[in-house]
């Protein structure tokens, strides 16, 4: 097995195991995908990757990192995301999804305007929402905690945004609980101090992401993969790890999620987090091995030498790259040069080979 084996899931098949790590653009204006989001996924696919994922696509208007986050709330945002989803297949590569909720992490000022709460006079709001009502950090918002009927409304909206992902032409769906956002705040003990159903025991605190994945699979057609992206680690002690990790995706094996995409942290501020070469793979590593299930690995994976090995040793099934395919979003062209397998220039650029 090497990066450009072509890898099937269900009945989607991607050229090589390259995946486009989910990355907000901040770029759109009420959620609507734009010729922004056109270019860049779009060249992402001409660049070769297998899997070109879109960014946290935001299951509620009021789920949104920043007031410039893309959205599926609403049947409006279908018709540009679909234009995306045209292009990227007619390149050869797979369109793939990632829905998602801030959570008490919402209404924040994108990265180039500021930091902290966006106030309402400029594009913001202040319908938080959380497991606990427990601000992420001082200044913050104090969210609103969920009652039992709002986290099942909650889970509709993930099931109405998945019927919006298929009519959009997307064929992978990645659920976000990881990174401190609202799915993640439930898992953690240190967001979630419910004492109801869905908080407390661990039982109780991966309820809610049972539940979102069992009614988006429900939804989903069965021939697309269903991805999930955690936080393996919260980095702290007493907060979620790896070990709850391999314990929620044993649970969540038989309820259809296909793979397990493996980050780490965000979930309070202040952690200090070990960086470096492939810091986050082994949480792929473990997760594969003691559950059986493909997992995808992700965190400063850049050279391609380094991708093909994670692949070839079996760490994970697929890599996800983020950084460095901003840097260049070809970078899976030369990869294949790199390690001498056939990657696919499309006719346009055939005259570029070396
Ligand atoms: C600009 C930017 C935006 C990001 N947005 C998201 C996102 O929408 N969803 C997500 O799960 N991760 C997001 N991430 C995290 C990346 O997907 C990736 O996990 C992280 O950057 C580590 O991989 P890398 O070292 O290859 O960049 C973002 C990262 C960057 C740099």
């Amino acid at each position: 097995m090497h990066l450009f084996d072509p890898i099937k899931i269900r009945d989607i098949t991607s050229r090589n195991r390259i995946a486009v790590s989910p990355m907000c653009q901040y770029s759109s204006v009420d959620g609507y995908a734009n010729d922004w989001h056109f270019v860049h996924l779009g060249s992402r696919a001409v660049g070769g990757a297998g899997l070109v994922m879109t960014e946290a696509a935001a299951v509620e208007a009021r789920g949104r990192i920043s007031p410039q986050d893309l959205g599926i709330w609403s049947d409006d945002h279908v018709e540009n995301l679909a234009r995306v989803t045209k292009f990227i297949q007619v390149q050869g590569a797979v369109a793939g999804i990632q829905l998602a909720h801030a959570g008490r992490k919402a209404s924040n000022y994108r990265p180039w305007d500021g930091v902290g709460t966006v106030p309402e006079d400029e594009g913001g709001w202040s319908d938080i929402i959380a497991p606990s009502a427990i601000p992420f950090s001082d200044g913050d918002l104090t969210p609103k905690a969920l009652d039992t009927e709002e986290i099942q409304s909650l889970i509709q909206t993930f099931v109405d945004a998945t019927r919006r992902a298929e009519a959009a032409g997307f064929q992978v769906v990645e659920i976000h609980a990881a990174h401190g956002y609202l799915l993640h705040e439930f898992l953690s003990p240190l967001t979630n101090q419910r004492t109801d159903d869905y908080g407390g025991s661990f039982l109780n605190r991966t309820r809610i992401v049972r539940e979102v994945v069992e009614a988006v699979r429900q939804h989903l057609p069965e021939r697309y993969p269903l991805f999930l992206r955690i936080s393996a680690t919260d980095w702290v002690e007493g907060g979620w790890d790896i070990e709850q990790s391999v314990e929620l995706v044993r649970q969540l094996q038989p309820l259809g999620i296909d793979l397990v995409d493996c980050s780490s942290g965000a979930i309070i501020p202040k952690v200090s987090v070990p960086t470096g070469a492939g810091y986050q793979t082994p949480f792929s590593e473990r997760i594969r091995r003691e559950t059986g299930i493909s997992t995808g690995a992700v965190g400063m994976i850049t050279a391609s030498q380094q991708a093909d090995h994670i692949i070839r040793t079996g760490q994970a099934d697929m890599v996800l790259l983020g950084r460095e395919l901003l840097r260049d979003p070809y970078w899976p062209l030369k990869a294949s040069i790199e390690l001498n397998q056939s990657g696919s220039l499309p006719p346009q650029y055939l005259r570029g080979k070396p």
